[in-house]
């Protein structure tokens, strides 16, 4: 027995345990997973304040949403006769559904929240800036395709929420001038949300938008080494050794955030179940209508005006995030969270996060009937 196991673990690590330095950086070459780490990488990346863990959190959670996504797709059926009841089987007939269902809703929504994050501390950061100019603009992608698949998934419950908010969303996908209605007719396949769109939905959020995702998530992994590892301020304490083995340094951390990850996800999932309102009703429009709450922003704009704030705004922002680093070329600053040579930048990208997020806030609890505003939370 003891003999088959040191072959199982042989076949792994096939330099044996890495229990020394040279082990470990053949352990790091040698392997798959691993390889995809530098072997050695400076200490100053390591420290927690340097990434908050943002990014590789916001990659263990896509990884939990690609293994609960998979056993969720075992029993649920894209019909509209058919996608409710499946939510149902998950609650009360299929073994360890309901816990399924709520790692997976609840991971979604913490992804939308993470990404956006690692975004803002890359930025504060300077990580946009030379050589990372095209890892960055490969980030907006991944922010842009983690919202597209929250919004794809949100419809597939099939239940008032879903039906509603996807109503809205496509609303304003159609307010886009010249393409926004042929866009719109081509994601629903019809005039309005039916059977065509949930089908249409179900596709791109379980086949088209991961395998996008997956490998833009790869060519993000493989560049941050490829541009020589994270940004790292230059006040480093000089005693600093410059470079470490990845194992056990980095590799332990990764493994620690894993575990504490999943830990609060289970913990949360056990907890709260992910929401489920009565079967989806054309004939009875909910008022108001909301998007899905990172939407809602943008909803709230589109309120004062469709075409500048629904489509201008939005459009507007992601352009800009995208040239940002072919514009902002100055290197001083770069490695510190909001050093005073960039103080400008900062403040200024910090002002219009914190707008979105005042109308995020307001399209969420200070809207209700006829989009009215409130002065309590509705
Ligand atoms: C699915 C979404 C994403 C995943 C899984 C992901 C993963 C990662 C990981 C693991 C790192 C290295 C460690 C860290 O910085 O925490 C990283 C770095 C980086 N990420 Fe992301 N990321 C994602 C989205 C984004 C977004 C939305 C942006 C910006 C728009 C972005 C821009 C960058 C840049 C420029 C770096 C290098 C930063 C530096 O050198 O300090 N990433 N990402």
């Amino acid at each position: 027995m003891r003999a088959l196991l040191t072959r199982i673990r042989d076949s792994i690590f096939r330099v044996g345990w890495p229990e020394d330095d040279r082990k470990a950086l053949l352990a790091m070459r040698s392997s798959i997973i691993l390889h995809l780490h530098a072997p050695k990488v400076r200490p100053a990346s390591l420290r927690f304040k340097a990434t908050w863990a943002l990014g590789f959190v916001s990659l263990v959670l896509t990884l939990s949403l690609v293994m609960t996504g998979i056993y969720l797709m075992f029993y649920y059926i894209p019909h509209p006769d058919a996608a409710w009841r499946s939510m149902k089987d998950l609650a009360f007939v299929v073994p360890f559904g309901v816990v399924t269902r709520n790692l997976h809703r609840w991971g979604a929504h913490a992804m939308v929240a993470l990404v956006t994050l690692h975004m803002l501390r890359v930025f504060l950061s300077g990580g946009y800036k030379a050589p990372r100019e095209a890892n960055w603009v490969a980030g907006v992608g991944l922010w842009v395709l983690t919202l597209a698949l929250s919004f794809t998934g949100y419809l597939l419950p099939w239940d008032q929420l879903a039906y509603w908010a996807v109503t809205v969303g496509s609303h304003m996908v159609a307010s886009v001038p010249l393409i926004g209605k042929p866009t719109a007719l081509l994601l629903l396949g019809d005039r309005s949300v039916g059977e065509a769109a949930l089908l249409r939905f179900y596709v791109l959020h379980c086949v088209v938008l991961p395998c996008v995702l997956g490998g833009l998530v790869a060519f993000h992994i493989y560049r941050v080494r490829r541009d020589g590892g994270l940004v790292t301020s230059e006040h480093a304490p000089p005693e600093e050794p410059r470079l470490v083995p990845a194992w056990p340094h980095l590799v332990y951390r990764e493994l620690v955030v894993t575990l504490i990850v999943v830990a609060v996800l289970l913990a949360v999932s056990f907890a709260f179940n992910a929401p489920l309102e009565p079967l989806a009703d054309p004939g009875r429009t909910p008022n108001p209508a909301k998007a899905p709450w990172y939407f809602l922003g943008i909803q709230e704009l589109a309120h004062y005006s469709a075409f500048w704030g629904g489509v201008f705004v939005p459009g507007a922002f992601v352009a800009g995030l995208c040239l940002l680093p072919y514009v902002d070329r100055g290197e001083a600053g770069i490695g510190r969270y909001w050093p005073p040579e960039r103080m400008f930048a900062c403040t200024a990208f910090v002002a219009i996060g914190l707008f979105f997020l005042v109308v995020t806030i307001i399209g969420t609890f200070f809207r209700g009937p006829a989009w009215a505003l409130m002065w309590w939370p509705y």
